[in-house]
């Protein structure tokens, strides 16, 4: 039975691929941040499954036992500050989650079981104001957030330690990946939860930041599949993860109100752009400048060619999919909460 540690278990990302590793009969170990309440977020269903180990990914000592109790065969480094807006208000701490953690993992790896395979989960936002269309593992990086920058460091510290001490280091470069567990404060799951609020009666208005922006969005239940796939490889390599779709966060929200049967269009321009709907001339979303970036990444758009060919890595899951799978989902837990009130 092969082992895994998955460090972000109860985030978005940990609790797919921890099914996924389940489902391949591997013995799963989760870091876990200790809090004043306990909370296994994303991975709460499979607390029977999952050996929880409680750690930091700035305390050097605890993935040290963490890499000691589980002698993981693979481990997966998902754990982050993973919200670029946050990276501004706190930089020093997102730097030392994101960046020097990701030392501290290769560290406790090194010293005690230098034979693991590491995976870490570095991101298109290392692209931020992009030096080429569509991005490929060749482009050229430059990042635009702290967040974008402490990936950066992850990154080149993951190659290194390849180069270095021969540890089968692989960086996953993954484009936007959202699903029914994304964090709500992300533009996806802020659009998909307004629009179930706004058709169930209990919320007027959606309030967003930049609309032109694009992304490169796809499922995250396929994209964790990429990560195992990179890990079973011969050679230890980097790999762009990506839809090579891109889309306006305008068109996910037209998409979002289409799937709940609710037509909306935009009119306006800049801040005093809105969202009406249709058939009652209500305003249902509008600008505001608190959502604005001091630095924003306007274009997002990955060349999955090398995953496909090496990895034999395809999404499944389309745009149009995804939009409507967190818009059903997200109108069948709100219709929950309001009938627990
Ligand atoms: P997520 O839902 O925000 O999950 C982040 C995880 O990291 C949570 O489990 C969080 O635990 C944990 N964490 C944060 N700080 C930690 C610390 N100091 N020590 C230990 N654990 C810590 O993020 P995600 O969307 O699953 O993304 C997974 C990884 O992929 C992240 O590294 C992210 O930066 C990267 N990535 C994501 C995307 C995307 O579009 N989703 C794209 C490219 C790369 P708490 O609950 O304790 O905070
Ligand atoms: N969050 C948010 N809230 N974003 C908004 C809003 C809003 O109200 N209005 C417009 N946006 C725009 C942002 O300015 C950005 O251009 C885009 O929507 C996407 O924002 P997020 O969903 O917060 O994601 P992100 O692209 O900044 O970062 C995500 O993807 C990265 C990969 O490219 C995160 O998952 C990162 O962890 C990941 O590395």
């Amino acid at each position: 039975m092969k082992s895994a540690l998955i460090t972000g278990i109860n985030g978005q990302d940990g609790s797919y691929l921890a099914e996924l590793l389940l489902e391949k009969e591997y013995k799963v170990y989760g870091l876990l941040r200790r809090k004043s309440v306990v909370d296994y977020g994303n991975a709460e269903h499979l607390v029977d499954k999952i050996e929880f180990i409680y750690g930091d990914m700035t305390d050097y000592v605890s993935l040290a036992k963490a890499m000691k109790i589980s002698q993981a065969d693979e481990v997966y480094n998902l754990a982050a500050q993973s919200f670029v807006a946050t990276s501004w208000e706190q930089p020093i701490a997102t730097t030392q989650i994101d960046a020097l953690g990701v030392t501290n993992l290769l560290e406790a790896i090194r010293i005690i079981k230098p034979e693991a395979k590491f995976y870490q989960a570095s991101t298109s936002e290392m692209f931020g104001l992009v030096q080429e269309i569509p991005q490929s593992e060749s482009t050229p990086f430059y990042p635009r957030s702290p967040y974008g920058v402490a990936k950066l460091y992850g990154h080149w510290i993951t190659k290194n330690y390849r180069e270095s001490f021969d540890v089968f280091a692989c960086s996953g470069i993954l484009f936007n990946h959202e699903s029914e567990r994304r964090g709500k404060e992300f533009v996806t799951r802020k659009i998909t939860d307004a629009v179930a609020r706004i058709k169930l009666g209990v919320q007027d208005v959606l309030e967003l930041g930049n609309m032109s922006a694009k992304r490169d969005w796809g499922h995250s239940k396929d994209y964790v599949k990429a990560m195992w796939l990179m890990l079973q490889q011969e050679k230890a390599d980097d790999y762009v993860v990506a839809s090579g779709d891109t889309h306006e966060v305008r068109e996910f929200v037209k998409l979002a109100f289409e799937a709940a049967d609710i037509q909306m269009e935009f009119t306006g321009e800049g801040i005093n752009e809105i969202g009406i709907d249709k058939k009652t001339g209500k305003t249902l979303v509008k600008v505001n400048p608190k959502f604005f970036r001091p630095a924003e990444v306007e274009l997002l758009l990955g060349d999955p060619a090398k995953a496909e060919q090496i990895l034999g890595w395809k999404r499944e899951i389309s745009f149009k999919e995804l939009v409507g799978r967190m818009v059903q989902n997200d109108i069948k837990l709100v219709g929950k909460e309001l009938s627990n009130i």
